[in-house]
């Protein structure tokens, strides 16, 4: 499969970035990995940012960081969600809704992966399909009229991971309660936000509105991802590993930020690394695999998410 290479042999690096004064970015988990480092590169470029974190605590010396780097004028703040809990993404879409009039870009940046024993959350989803597909699905469907007002952006943080694991959505079995595998559960979940993705762009074409959505991977990045939910086994393997095969957090968030600011990017398109499969090198656009296209899928999916996340999205 023959991708283009827009940005050169350098791929894209924040180097190309314009000023972003008055334009205002809402990120999911924020507080650390490459949602945090994206932030850092908004805030430098005069950016507001909203984070939508899930732990107060952190959430908090997350932005006394940011403060003390861009001084205490930075537009930083953030607001209370835990994609778990849909009644909380709920709320935070409320709040957020009445905080800021316009939304430049959402990036869908949070998630948790290779959960080591199977969790279900609160609404009764296995917990990394309803953290990173269901919750996001929510939280995108809650926002899309204030993004649409604003010509913004929906930016979805997916993984080379959509590729493996089954390489399908198990309709029948969304919560792995026969077989429950780690990597099989992450890489559906990362599959159902990828297929959202593009169905989202179909959709909104298909409907006339202003709206981009983009979709990209960190590639292999350094960041707490495996710390709170994968197995000690999984745990030393990645701790060892990820010295040698993975990049740093700060080049991992490039591909969000770009997704979340560059004119000219295409529909059906995933941007990221580019060497070494697709972990580590330049940014810009990577192969993809026709799963993620897949249109029977994708509006089964959005039936579904629909259902589950009771939200009626009419697009
Ligand atoms: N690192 C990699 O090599 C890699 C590879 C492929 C894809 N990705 C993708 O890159 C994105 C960023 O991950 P990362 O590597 O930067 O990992 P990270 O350092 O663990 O950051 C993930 C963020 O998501 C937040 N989060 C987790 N569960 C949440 C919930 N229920 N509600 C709200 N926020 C929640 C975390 O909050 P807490 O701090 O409270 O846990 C944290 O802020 C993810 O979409 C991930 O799938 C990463």
């Amino acid at each position: 499969m023959t991708t283009r290479k827009p940005f050169g042999p350098e791929g894209w690096t924040p180097a190309q970035l314009g000023s972003l004064a008055g334009k205002t970015f809402v990120i999911t988990g924020a507080n650390a990995g490459a949602g945090f480092q994206a932030t850092r590169i908004l805030l430098s470029k005069g950016a507001s940012v909203v984070m939508m974190n899930r732990n107060a605590d952190k959430s908090a010396a997350a932005i006394a960081a940011l403060k003390q780097e861009f001084g205490g004028d930075a537009g930083v703040s953030d607001v209370h969600m835990d994609l778990a809990v849909l009644d909380s993404v709920r709320k935070a879409a409320a709040e957020l809704l009445e905080k800021v009039p316009r939304i430049d870009a959402l990036i869908c940046n949070a998630a948790i992966a290779q959960v080591a024993k199977q969790e279900i959350t609160v609404d009764g989803f296995e917990s990394q399909l309803g953290v990173n597909h269901f919750g996001h699905f929510l939280l995108t469907g809650l926002l899309f009229e204030r993004i649409e007002e604003s010509r913004g952006r929906i930016v979805v943080v997916g993984s080379n991971a959509y590729k493996m694991g089954l390489k399908r959505i198990q309709f029948d079995d969304l919560n792995f309660d026969k077989r429950y595998t780690a990597w099989n559960s992450y890489a559906q979940s990362k599959l159902a936000q990828m297929i959202f993705a593009y169905e989202l762009q179909r959709r909104i074409r298909a409907a006339g509105k202003n709206v981009q959505v983009h979709v990209c991977h960190p590639g292999a990045s350094r960041t707490n991802l495996l710390k709170d939910t994968a197995s000690c086994f999984n745990k030393v393997v990645w701790a060892i590993l990820s010295r040698i095969i993975a990049q740093s957090a700060g080049k991992g968030a490039w591909p969000e930020v770009m997704c979340a600011t560059q004119d000219g990017l295409q529909p059906e398109s995933l941007y990221g690394p580019t060497k070494r499969a697709q972990t580590v090198g330049p940014v810009d656009e990577c192969p993809l695999d026709p799963v993620a296209l897949d249109r029977e899928s994708a509006a089964r999916l959005w039936t579904v998410s629909e259902q589950k996340t009771e939200l009626t999205w009419t697009l």
